[in-house]
């Protein structure tokens, strides 16, 4: 049962996400993780069942659900592995929503069909090594030249940046003696192809393994000026505005992770036996899964009340922020929990309880800390005072 009804589309897509998760993940997660390995044939797999243009019109082959539909698939997804969520997350959140949004005509019918078809797959690229939770405070420069740009500078922590077709990456245009703060940003559409490419160190991470993180080397990268996405100076803003998007799909991710811990933990506490009955008959681990529960459904039920207000058209970035700060500290208490339940068992390989609390990490992490969330709350209770 879940607390707000779903349709029967709804329903639909679900199972569709879960089918496809217990068929071809869940066979493979903890190899992957265990090898760090990104299999590549997912993305074709992941847009020929339409969950790479979950939220384009139909006229860019996308399946043009609400934003509540894709979480749904995205929290499915998440619960058997949550590396090919933050593929998906990204993609259909970040650079197929600016493209829809900001894009041209000619950007849109280029790039958005083979997006959604899960052949060119879609990265974003903000953040540089000395320019994270400041985002706007990022160095890489584009300068004008004829009919391109010239952008040098190095992007960190890109998201499928080793295996993407498009990327979305945002440079400054102000000039040094000029800068503008967020307003001197720009983005570009930038794929590997272009002279001056380069993809830097992939980082080895705690968790989501199976999702490669690449820093990218723009060296004399030359972009197309019809590869600027949008005004010029407004690059900022548009991934500000696009990380609402993200927000929500991490804030899924996360659920997913915590749902799958919570399985795992009632499960194992029904199955375990210590002072000669099953841990379950104990307060001490009911009041555990109690309070785990009352997270993913709080969570859940917060994430689902905002997908709806976003797809209503109202203005959802304190939500977004709430959304995801409450998912994914949920997501490290339940999987943290889950692993006290399991005991020695949840500190092995054994068991997946231990990748959960692993996964569970970056999500207070990327797509703004926890505390860039706190940041965005605040500020919006004092907007207009
Ligand atoms: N929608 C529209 N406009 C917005 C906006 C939003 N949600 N948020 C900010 N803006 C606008 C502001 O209105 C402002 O516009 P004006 O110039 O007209 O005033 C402009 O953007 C600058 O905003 P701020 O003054 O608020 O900017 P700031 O420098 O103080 O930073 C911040 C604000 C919230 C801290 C922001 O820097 C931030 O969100 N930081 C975190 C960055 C982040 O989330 N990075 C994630 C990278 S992606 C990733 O994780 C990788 C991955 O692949 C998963």
């Amino acid at each position: 049962m879940t607390l707000i009804p779903l349709t029967e589309e709804q329903r639909e897509i679900q199972r569709v996400a879960r089918e496809f998760a217990e068929s071809e993940l869940a066979p493979n997660v903890a190899r992957w993780d265990e090898e760090a390995y990104f299999e590549p044939s997912l993305p074709a797999k992941l847009g020929e069942l339409g969950f790479l243009g979950m939220l384009l019109p139909e006229e860019h082959d996308g399946l043009a659900l609400d934003t509540w539909s894709y979480l749904l698939a995205l929290e499915e997804i998440a619960r058997v592995d949550a590396s090919t969520a933050v593929m998906m997350s990204v993609h259909n959140s970040l650079p197929t929503q600016m493209l829809l949004q900001f894009g041209s005509d000619a950007q849109k019918s280029r790039f958005l069909k083979p997006m959604a078809r899960g052949e060119l797959l879609g990265a974003f690229a903000l953040s540089e090594p000395d320019a994270g939770s400041d985002a706007a405070a990022l160095r890489t420069q584009a300068v004008r030249d004829g009919d391109d740009y010239v952008l040098n500078g190095t992007k960190a922590w890109v998201t499928s940046g080793n295996v993407a077709g498009v990327i979305i990456a945002m440079a400054r245009t102000d000039t040094p003696d000029d800068r503008k703060g967020g307003r001197g940003i720009s983005a570009f559409i930038v794929t590997p192809d272009l002279p001056g490419f380069k993809v830097g160190k992939k980082e080895d991470k705690m968790g989501l393994r199976a999702s490669p993180t690449v820093q990218l080397v723009f060296d004399d990268l030359r972009v197309p000026a019809e590869n600027r996405l949008g005004a010029e100076g407004e690059g900022f803003i548009y991934a500000m505005r696009s990380l609402e998007n993200g927000r929500l799909g991490i804030a899924a991710q996360s659920i997913g992770i915590a749902r799958a811990a919570l399985e795992h933990a009632v499960e194992y506490a029904d199955t375990r036996r210590q002072f000669g009955e099953s841990i379950r008959n104990y307060q001490a681990i009911q009041f555990k899964l109690a309070d785990m529960s009352c997270r993913v459904e709080a969570s859940r039920a917060i994430l689902h009340a905002t997908a709806a207000a976003k797809d209503r058209g109202e203005r959802v970035a304190r939500y977004a922020s709430m959304s995801k700060l409450m998912a994914s500290e949920t997501a490290m208490y339940v999987a943290d929990e889950a692993v006290q339940i399991f005991g020695g068992y949840g500190y092995i390989k054994e068991y997946p309880v231990e990748r959960y609390l692993r996964d569970a990490k970056v999500t207070e992490i990327y797509e703004g800390t926890s505390e860039i969330q706190r940041i965005v709350i605040a500020r919006e209770l004092y907007a207009g005072r």
